[in-house]
């Protein structure tokens, strides 16, 4: 019984796959998982809480109090009592409101006083899902810590055909089994990440940078810290948000404050994972001023950053687990071995911007992982978050 004994609050929706909710508690009923059911007054339009008392064995909640004998529904216990909170079918109007605290319901209050990890699985026709503002509180809950399980595309409820539609109860429940799954494979192990871009300055206003989102080192850091492990994550500049206990973010700005940061961080670490666009080259010199513009060719002279990962192959001691990424255009596989050698890597992580999807700016990416003993997997195309769990399943174990 892959989730015996787990505390699970599953909150249900008014969205038309609340009757795919009925399947989803039975299944992780039969999982070996407690199940507390959570409504709000629009979910109990499309599936009765008869039905679904009757499958878990508990009254469902919905009100804040019953209505006969004024009993009081503690959202706060609730909150103590789950080892997890799944939102199943999560309604755009749900998700509205969960990111910004909107608490006239019970299922909202019992999201804001939940002390568990909180997945969402959102459910909503094709044009909802894609408004700026779903993508906004989306990204929202996300910057929370909260997890999303991506709806799938298909058939709606509307006739329309996109993305939109929750995710099957089967491939949920996976989801959930995988989560509880890797709750402790890295505790105790201390990994240092590197994320975003490095900006390197020209004057005070100008700088030289890169495309790196961040998004790729931020999923690690997330899936590493969730997995028990202790996080230090170099940050280049970017605009994400992480909140997480185990994840320490140390911000800078430069290739070399980047190399200060994870050299001085790297001795204590069990393993590093290298997921910064560094700069190669930065300005010789910086000017003091903001260079004006003039009549002559401005030439800035470039001269090398110091290779973080190649530094930390050197320092390597044969218990630390040294991770790089190749970014790669032509002659993928051959480059990215030879960085691998050069840099003293155990494995890297190819990414090829010849890939549809993948790539800084994307949500998805699509890589292949190359060992140091000569072995490669290549995974299909996946969100950031689901490529950050297989990098760290064949990496970390
Ligand atoms: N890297 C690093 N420090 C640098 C440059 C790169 O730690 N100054 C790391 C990256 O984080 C990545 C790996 O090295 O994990 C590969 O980076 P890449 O820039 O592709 O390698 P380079 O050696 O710079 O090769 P090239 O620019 O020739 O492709």
């Amino acid at each position: 019984m892959t989730l015996k004994d787990k505390h699970i609050v599953l909150g249900i929706t008014g969205s038309i796959a609340a009757y795919k909710a009925a399947s989803l508690a039975r299944l992780l009923i039969k999982a070996g998982a407690e199940v507390q059911i959570v409504m709000t007054p629009s979910g109990k339009e499309f599936i009765t809480p008869v039905t679904l008392s009757a499958l878990t064995g508990k009254p469902v909640v919905s009100e804040f109090f019953t209505a006969n004998d004024g009993t009081w529904h503690s959202h706060v216990d609730l909150g103590q009592w789950a080892d997890l909170m799944l939102i199943a079918p999560a309604t755009a109007a749900t998700i509205g409101k969960m990111a910004n605290g909107i608490a006239d319901n019970m299922l909202i209050t019992t999201y804001l006083s939940m002390k568990s990890p909180v997945m969402i699985a959102p459910a909503m026709d094709l044009d909802m899902f894609a408004h700026p503002s779903t993508t906004r509180n989306i990204e929202l809950l996300r910057s929370y810590g909260n997890i999303i399980i991506e709806p799938a595309a298909g058939e709606l409820a509307s006739h329309l055909i996109g993305k939109g539609r929750m995710e099957e109860p089967e491939k949920i429940l996976t989801v959930v089994e995988d989560f509880f799954a890797g709750e402790e494979s890295l505790s105790k192990k201390k990994v240092l990440i590197t994320a975003g871009p490095t900006y390197e300055r020209i004057d005070p206003v100008r700088f030289i940078g890169n495309y790196s989102s961040g998004k790729m080192g931020f999923a690690l850091a997330e899936e590493c810290a969730r997995r028990g492990a202790q996080v230090t994550l170099v940050a280049g500049p970017v605009s994400l948000k992480i909140n997480h206990p185990n994840i320490t973010r140390i911000d800078v700005e430069s290739a070399e404050e980047m190399y200060n940061a994870s050299v001085k961080a790297f001795p204590e670490m069990d393993a590093a994972l290298l997921c910064a666009a560094v700069a190669d080259f930065r300005p010789a010199e910086q000017y003091k001023e903001k260079v004006k513009r003039g009549e002559d060719i401005l030439n800035i002279s470039l001269v090398p950053n110091k290779d973080i990962a190649a530094s930390l192959g050197k320092m390597k001691k044969s218990s630390q687990i040294l991770i790089g990424f190749a970014l790669e255009t032509n002659d993928e596989e051959t480059n990215a071995l030879k960085k691998m050698a050069k840099k003293n890597l155990d494995f890297i992580v190819l990414n090829s911007l010849n890939d549809a999807g993948a790539g800084f700016k994307y949500d998805t990416n699509k890589i292949a992982i190359l060992t140091s003993s000569g072995e490669r997997k290549d995974f299909a195309l996946k969100s950031k978050k689901d490529v950050a769990t297989d990098i760290i399943n064949e990496t970390l174990g």
